[in-house]
């Protein structure tokens, strides 16, 4: 039995769930591989604190780790882009095989990292950086590899759809299903990259530079979160037959230019990823020869996360053993680039608030008229005296641009009030 040695550095709460799992994930690992991981070392921000989890002392500094001749593999989960940059450069040099499950890390400074790991021939693995618990990088370098992607989408922030699946299923506020969220080990130590959209974005760079050899610089992703999602939306988009989720986008427009974007959007509720709920996640590939391919699982928590983890532990001590190069890293592409923002054409949704007088309607209808976008239904609940009344159209497919001047206009008028709600709406395949 081949006996590999693995350094943590840093130990939250997706190390725990990887020093908890590891035990009976080695006795599968043993059978199937014939290779068993032991943790010989362990760096934490405070090593004074006391950890009962832990199966040795863990040290403060993680140089040490990386150091360490025991140690074989290291396995990155402090976050940021800093010192896990730090940590992974140290590897590179020290020639042991890296593995994180850090997206930001990947999406914000993936071409250097990359860049560093292939000039040294240093293997480096983030399956758990996408998704969680599912294999979706494996699926595009193994499984999809000579599929030309027509385009992918996906629900990629577990946190986020479960705040909305609660919001939408047991009226929760946003706040107490943020609280249930976190408390359940789905959400980032800073909340805000889940429900701001970025946690999603860095997901949706890394699925880019997979599907198309292209990594986007991650400030030009446009990325929305889901804060001004209200129940009100969620209300009106069932009753327009669609469902809200947090939506990452990715899609070749011609053969140089590519769209990438993150935002709250109405998906059909007949469409298979309208019933994926909680912290569960989903990605849609395209294939050319395989067409639509749906993934969907456990894209957050402990578990999920060290399934992933563990996958590439174990492929890396295998690759270490049988002295074989590590996963080929896709050579990030010069020749293309993100679309335009504005030039985006798309479907939408917009919920105005109007004074409930006659005419009003007619006015707004009118000002998506002048700019060319049709109109696909409209919903307008009985103002009963409140004085103010929401207006809701789902439009038929329009430039971001003309929707912005018919936005603009719309909310200059006399008897609009305050900024209009507007989301994506895509009927995907
Ligand atoms: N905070 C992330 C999520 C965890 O909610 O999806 C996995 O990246």
């Amino acid at each position: 039995m081949n006996k590999i040695g693995i350094g943590l550095v840093g130990c939250g709460t997706v190390g725990s769930g990887l020093i908890r799992n590891l035990p009976k994930a080695n006795g599968l690992i043993a059978q199937r591989l014939g290779i068993q991981l032991e943790i010989r070392g362990i760096a934490v921000k405070d090593p004074s604190k006391t950890r009962p989890d832990l199966p040795l002392p863990a040290v403060g500094d993680w140089k040490k780790v990386v150091a360490d001749p025991a140690v074989q593999i290291v396995v990155e989960l402090v976050g940021g882009t800093s010192e896990s940059f730090a940590i992974a450069e140290a590897c590179i040099q020290a020639r042991k095989p890296f593995v994180t499950a850090n997206k930001a890390l990947l999406a914000e400074r993936g071409q250097e990292l990359i860049a560093l790991a292939q000039k040294s021939g240093s293997p480096i693995y983030f399956e758990a950086s996408v998704a969680g618990g599912i294999p979706v990088l494996k699926a595009l370098r193994e499984g999809l590899v000579a599929n030309q992607l027509l385009g992918l989408h996906g629900i990629i922030n577990g946190t986020s759809n479960y705040i909305l699946t609660r919001m939408a299923e047991a009226g929760s506020d946003f706040s107490t299903a943020l609280k249930e969220a976190k408390d359940l080990g789905y959400a980032e130590a800073d909340d805000r990259l889940d429900v701001d959209g970025i946690d999603a974005g860095h997901k949706a760079a890394i699925l880019c530079l997979l599907a198309y050899g292209f990594l986007p610089k991650f400030s030009e992703i446009p990325v929305e979160g889901i804060r001004q999602i209200s129940s009100q939306d969620v209300s009106f988009a069932h009753q327009l037959g669609y469902v809200i989720k947090l939506l990452a986008m990715i899609k070749p427009v011609g053969s140089e230019q590519i769209e990438v974007r993150v935002a709250p959007t109405l998906l059909p509720a007949r469409h298979p990823m309208a019933s994926v709920h909680g912290a569960f996640n989903a990605v849609g590939l395209i294939g050319n020869l395989s067409g639509p391919v749906q993934f969907t699982g456990r894209g957050a928590g402990p578990d999920a996360t060290s399934s992933a983890l563990l996958a590439d532990l174990a492929e890396a001590a295998k690759n270490l053993c049988d002295k074989a190069p590590g996963p080929a890293l896709p050579k990030p592409s010069s020749k293309m680039t993100l679309i335009e923002k504005d030039a985006s054409v798309g479907r939408f949704y917009a919920r105005i608030e109007v004074e409930d007088r006659p005419g009003v309607l007619a006015q707004v209808a009118g000002i998506f008229g002048s700019e060319k976008i049709g109109i696909s239904s409209v919903l307008q609940p009985e103002g009963r005296g409140a004085g103010s009344v929401p207006l809701v159209f789902l439009l038929e497919p329009a430039p971001l641009s003309s929707l912005q001047r018919a936005i603009a206009s719309i909310c200059k008028l006399p008897n609009t009030r305050a900024p209009a709600t507007i989301l994506r709406v895509e009927d995907l395949l």
